[in-house]
């Protein structure tokens, strides 16, 4: 009796606790839903003109015509706004680049609109022009009827010539990191989420795909009129289209690819583990929250390797080496969707958080799907080109926070983020063991899902949920130093690979002519080994030697787009003639900016060599995307010639 009062008593009190703590939860949802605007954290974003704090987009509605003719879009952007209590007469500031506005209008229920005023600011070469909306009281949503310039950054339009089939246009976004402006007026700051719908008209024949949902249904009803519709608050730089003739080839239950006809057997090859990387990661650091994971695979005017667009990564077809070797590329990818596409960095400055994560994870499950020796290879490649980039780098570069002031946020784009930030989280792993920091980690990822951070947030959450609650190993962690000094820390991460070591053998004795060339043993070597070996050899190898091992290993005509770079690179540099024709091919083919900058970078440190470069350039320029244009025309000072 007396036992089952008790239990009684502790039922009652577990309800009454229940009762009061739904209650408490209750209230604070309705808080936050009334002051979401207000108590939102706000972090100075230095490359928008936009005032969130004010007025705020949550959802952009696109209708578009994909004019060919005139390389343009044309059509509306229709933004639903929320405007902050205290800010009732604050019109709505967006970002906009080489937009052509044709008009304004606002609306207090989205559907009956009346024009409104806007002024275009003046253009900033690197920021674009500020358009300012005025708002009435009880503005709702605005529409701007609007049209692209062909020169968009954001855009590249390929003749069909550029393009695999040689037979049809092809036009795809690249936003990244503030170029949706220039195709879409919004405010384009990484803190400003949105989710988006579009409807987008295309030549009957050509196929229109974007990081959202209707990918699938569109590709089964082609007839030019598409529909999309991203359910998930996003960050600007995440909203993409590609238009052209795509073909879709199923990888897996939610895995595909989409990509040329003439590539899709290469593609689908390729690509083959991609259902397994996302279970990998899955297991990792919890569920896909995107639904459908597909990759495009581009023409090769695409100038970055990939682009994590959500739903559907955007990828070059230099990764498509025939072997997989490559597919890192996609790993990467992928891990942004969590890292960056679920938790994103808030500014360009915390650019870091999403870049030194992903390389990160990305190594993470390499090591889960091919194993650690394939991890602990490309985990070196990494921290050895960071060396060798920072070596001659600013100090105010090598900081993982880094002050971009009056500075393109395209010049972030550095080994830094990437393998220092990598390497810090290695470190912090290495530090409190991998089962803590997994655990941290999927934490940091659940509390901060479809959120924007910057990198003093982040710092706030490693002190309070793995530095404190383990101090006897937080005492070695120091992340002033990892985050705010340049360089890195004496106790950085050395990864190793016992088959690296083998190879600097090797590199050393042909080196010294102990092995002759014909005599290396290469097994055959994969391509990562095959990069570390011709990164491990002199710089100033000289043409004899050049040439003996070209004769024995057919270097200069590798299809593999990594190996070929390196060897190029190597053959500017020890002026080995025999390669120049190879170089003209890749330099007039592939528009990667990875590649084409370091080696137009290379040739214009002689006069000879900018000659060459120049020749080249005259016949590549016009099929590279805006993006690579500008890292060359800065190198070969193109706008003087
Ligand atoms: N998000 C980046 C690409 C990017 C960064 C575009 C900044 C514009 C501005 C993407 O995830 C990336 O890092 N791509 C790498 C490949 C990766 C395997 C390191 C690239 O394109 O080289
Ligand atoms: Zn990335």
């Amino acid at each position: 009796m007396k036992i089952k009062l008790k239990n009684i008593t502790i039922l009652f009190l577990i309800g009454l606790t229940f009762i009061a703590y739904s209650a408490s939860v209750g209230n604070a949802q309705r808080l936050t839903d009334s002051t979401r605007i207000m108590t939102q954290n706000f972090a100075e974003d230095i490359h928008s003109y936009s005032n969130p704090k004010e007025v705020r987009v949550r959802h952009v509605d696109l209708d578009w015509m994909v004019l060919f003719d005139k390389k343009i879009l044309q059509g509306t952007a229709t933004l639903t706004v929320e405007r902050a209590a205290n800010a009732q007469n604050a019109p709505l500031i967006l970002d906009t680049r080489d937009l052509r506005i044709e008009k304004t209008e606002a609306s207090s229920d989205g559907k009956i609109f009346t024009q409104t005023e806007f002024q275009l600011g003046a253009a900033d070469k690197i920021l674009g022009a500020p358009l300012t909306v005025q708002l009435p009281a009880n503005a709702k949503s605005v529409r701007v009827s609007y049209s692209t310039s062909p020169a968009a950054s954001g855009l590249q339009w390929l003749e069909p010539s550029q393009t695999a089939g040689k037979k049809r246009s092809f036009m795809f976004s690249q936003a990244q990191a503030i170029h949706a402006r220039s195709f879409i007026p919004l405010q384009d700051s990484p803190q400003v989420r949105v989710t988006y719908s579009a409807r987008v008209r295309t030549p009957k024949n050509l196929l229109a795909v974007m990081s959202a949902e209707g990918n699938s249904q569109n590709n089964n009803a082609r007839n030019g009129d598409y529909r999309f519709h991203m359910t998930k608050p996003i960050p600007s730089y995440l909203i993409a289209i590609a238009v052209g003739d795509l073909q879709f080839r199923s990888l897996g239950k939610r895995t595909g690819v989409y990509t040329e006809p003439a590539m899709i057997e290469k593609a689908a090859f390729e690509l083959a583990d991609t259902e397994k990387m996302v279970e990998a990661t899955e297991k990792l650091y919890g569920a896909y929250r995107w639904g459908r994971y597909d990759i495009l695979v581009l023409p090769p005017s695409f100038p970055f390797g990939g682009m994590e667009n959500p739903m559907l990564t955007f990828a070059t077809p230099t990764i498509l080496a025939g072997d997989k070797s490559l597919v890192s590329l996609v790993a990467h990818e992928l891990a942004h969707s969590w890292s960056g596409n679920l938790v994103t960095n808030a500014t360009w400055r915390d650019f870091w958080l999403n870049e030194g994560f992903t390389t990160y994870l990305e190594r993470r499950i390499i090591e889960a799907v091919y194993g650690q020796p394939r991890r602990e290879m490309e985990a070196t490649l990494g921290r050895n080109s960071l060396e060798e980039e920072m070596a001659s780098m600013a100090t105010r570069d090598q900081i993982l926070h880094v002050d971009l002031k009056g500075r393109d946020p395209d010049e972030g784009f550095t080994g830094v983020p990437y393998e220092k930030g990598a390497l810090f989280l290695r470190y912090l792993e290495e530090t409190f063991g991998r089962e803590k920091f997994d655990n941290f980690v999927r934490g940091y990822f659940d509390s901060h899902a479809f959120q924007s951070i910057t990198t003093a947030n982040f710092v706030d959450y490693l002190n309070r949920n793995l530095i404190t609650a383990n101090p006897q190993m937080a005492k070695r962690v120091s992340i002033e130093d990892w985050i705010y000094q340049p360089g890195l820390p004496a106790n950085a991460p050395q990864p190793a690979s016992e088959v690296f070591v083998k190879i600097e053998v090797q590199a050393k004795n042909y080196t010294s002519g102990k092995t002759a060339a014909n005599k290396i043993q290469t097994r055959p070597w994969t391509t990562q080994e095959w990069l570390h070996f011709l990164k491990s050899l002199p710089q100033d190898l000289g043409v004899k030697r050049m040439a003996e091992l070209d004769r024995a290993f057919n270097l200069t005509n590798r299809g593999n787009s990594e190996i070929a770079f390196q060897w190029l690179m190597m053959s500017i540099k020890n002026n080995y003639a025999v390669a120049y024709p190879r170089l003209e091919e890749f330099l007039t083919t592939i528009g990667r900016r990875k590649f084409v900058r370091p080696l137009f970078a290379e040739l214009a440190k002689t006069p000879e060599g900018t000659k060459r470069a120049v020749a080249i350039y005259t016949k590549a320029r016009s099929g590279y995307h805006p993006i690579t244009q500008a890292s060359v025309d800065e190198i070969l000072k193109w706008k003087n010639q």
